[in-house]
């Protein structure tokens, strides 16, 4: 939501600021713009549109100099354009700032300042903090850096931001607040981003910055004090990073490219966690924390979108193998409905981000009632990351493509491990089972791979239905929560309206949907409840709907009543049809590209959440 880009040394900032802002698209892509300090005279750039626009705007203008920011907006307050996008100026010209996250209190601060003659161009919650820094700087007769310091204190909300003051044209000013920033370190130079990704291929150093933080970079030093003026000692950590993992790497979309690296991703999830040779399972992030889990009256998973539905598929597999009730919220609603917590509840927050504002807050929420808080999350250095009291990283890889594939699929692989981790602990599973259960676990790469072998038939598929105007997606247990995911890939990407339902559920209301037109995809690889499911499909073809069936390999009730059949490989158990999802994610791809929609970008999302 919104990224943040940054430079101060020695080199020319430009090709630094748009590269990482390309990098950085992903966050969010209305509107983009930067700013350059050239021998202490600011430009600023800005423009509605993708980074390619603002290239093309910027074109044979001047950008030589060696300081500047920049931003890649998605809208908050005011619409995407021109003016609305960052960098903001303040009135008189003394600060540039690019902002992520929102400043609550806005709009009372932005009528004090009218009252002080203030003035605004533009309709965002950015450009008030850039003119209360400046009434600060300028009445209060104060250096740059308190001024910033003094306005944050003023402000309520969440706020990464990077600011240039034209007097002071020596330093770069960042700060914190519950939306990311990080401080790449090299040698007399500092890069800042949103996340490391922008300036990876120069400095692979970084100091994350905590809440209520702010740094002051020179070309030499960097300074961290809290927002209150206490001083901290900046800790410089090393990321390992593949270069190639932020590339396309010869596919057309990095969404394809992520689906198409599932078979690796889950093997880094599992990688070391697994120990083939002993049949056991070693999650070291929870160890800390084990005893609270064994005794755990109750596991409550909360998370956002397709984090939620990872969550949901886990309460099949910790309530199966842990015995340990489950219960699955959304972070956004259960932040807000006072929830009975005890000390011996486990939350479980799932993110890829890390960053999910109400995911953040619900962890801040259950921490204050004395529950024990555990992360699963895949950017390692995140604030989930950070908030939680102990936690196990996905180890998927940077995920870029705005609809998550493979962080669900790593997400579901992490929460099978720790309900085995914990079955196996309270001794819930019998040694044979435990044998079955992990050696289907590290199958799941190569039955994926098998499945990516041939995806003719999916594709067939998609360019038969690409048109039509919804689709409902049914699923019965652990497959329910695949039918959500199916539905949910489907209309972010190709803004077909979509719905995933109980299949047991359908008869309760939406069977009144179902004719010759609506394509209804049935994943029916179920062993546990067959027939139910296979009454499910005989409901909706007696109403002639079109069925498209994800099946096991030769299946024939459920195939031989089906329009069209998608094979899946043979698995025995939950943690084996997990696979399920992959055709789904498949689909959709398929059908947005048919639709000629931008898969990667699709409208009004963004990649990571900082707002409630
Ligand atoms: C869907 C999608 C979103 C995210 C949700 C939570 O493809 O990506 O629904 O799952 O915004 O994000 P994280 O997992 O970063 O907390």
């Amino acid at each position: 939501m919104c990224g943040i880009v940054g430079y101060i040394g020695d080199r020319d900032v430009y090709p630094i600021l748009i590269g990482g802002l390309k990098r950085l698209e992903y966050r969010g892509y209305d509107s983009s713009g930067i700013a350059i300090l050239n021998n202490g005279k600011p430009v600023v750039y800005k423009v509605k549109g993708k980074i390619s626009d603002l290239e093309n705007f910027i074109g044979t203008k001047s950008k030589e100099g060696t300081i500047g920011i920049g931003h890649t907006r998605w809208a908050t307050h005011g619409e995407p354009n021109d003016v609305n996008a960052h960098p903001h100026t303040s009135m008189n010209g003394k600060f540039i700032i690019v902002h992520n996250g929102i400043i609550e209190n806005y709009a009372t601060l932005k009528q004090r300042l009218i009252k002080r003659g203030y003035t605004f161009k533009s309709e965002t919650d950015t450009e008030v903090l850039a003119n209360l820094i400046e009434y600060i700087y300028l009445f209060g007769k104060t250096s740059a850096t308190e001024a910033v310091r003094f306005a944050l204190n003023k402000v309520q909300g969440a706020y990464g931001i990077g600011v240039i003051c034209t007097d002071e044209t020596d330093k770069l000013i960042v700060a914190r607040k519950s939306s990311p920033l990080v401080v790449g370190v090299g040698d007399k130079e500092f890069f800042i981003g949103s996340d490391a990704t922008p300036f990876i291929e120069y400095t692979n150093n970084v100091i994350y910055l905590d809440n209520d933080n702010m740094a002051v970079l020179t070309k030499g030093e960097v300074s961290i004090k809290t927002i209150k003026n206490d001083a901290i000692e900046p800790n410089i950590q090393t990321v390992d990073f593949d270069f190639d993992e932020i590339e396309k790497g010869g596919f057309d979309h990095f969404m394809l490219k992520e689906i198409f690296e599932q078979p690796k991703s889950i093997s880094d999830t599992i990688r070391g966690r697994v120990d083939y040779s002993r049949n056991s399972i070693v999650l070291g992030g929870l160890m800390p924390v084990m005893s609270k889990i064994m005794n755990a009256r109750r596991i409550i998973i909360v998370g956002c979108g397709t984090s939620w539905h990872a969550g949901l598929f886990g309460e099949y597999l910790f309530e199966e193998y842990s015995r340990i009730p489950v219960e699955v919220e959304y972070a956004s609603e259960f932040r807000y409905r006072d929830p009975v917590i005890n000390s011996d509840d486990v939350v479980i927050a799932i993110s890829q981000s890390g960053e999910t504002a109400d995911t953040l807050a619900a962890i801040k929420l259950a921490k204050e009632k004395g529950a024990t808080v555990l992360g699963i999350c895949n950017v390692v250095g995140s604030s989930i990351s950070r908030e939680t009291d102990a936690g196990v990283y996905t180890h998927a890889g940077p995920e870029i493509g705005v609809a998550s594939t493979k962080a669900f699929t790593a997400q579901v692989m992490v929460l099978a491990m720790m309900a085995l981790f914990v079955g196996k602990a309270k001794y819930n599973i019998k040694p044979e089972k435990y044998s079955e259960l992990i050696d289907e676990l590290i199958h799941v790469p190569q039955q994926i791979e098998t499945m990516l072998k041939d995806t003719s038939v999916i594709e067939k598929v998609a360019d038969i239905y690409k048109d039509s105007p919804n689709f409902i997606y049914l699923g019965r247990g652990c497959y329910y929560p695949i039918a959500l995911e199916g539905a949910l890939k489907l209309k972010e990407i190709s803004y077909i309206h979509a719905i995933g339902y109980p299949a047991a559920e359908m008869k309760h209301g939406p069977i009144a949907l179902i004719d010759e037109k609506m394509p209804v995809v049935v994943i029916g690889a179920n062993k546990r409840g067959y027939d139910k499911i296979v009454n499910n499909v005989q409901e909706v073809k007696a109403r002639h709907g079109i069925v498209i069936s994800i099946v096991r390999e030769g299946d024939t009730e459920i195939a031989k009543m089906s329009d069209y059949v998608i094979e899946v490989p043979n698995f025995t158990t939950a943690i084996g049809a997990l696979i399920t999802v992959i055709p789904l994610q498949l689909l959709s791809y398929y059908i947005a590209v048919k639709r000629g929609c931008n898969v990667d970008q699709p409208r009004n999302l963004a990649k990571s959440v900082t707002v409630e």
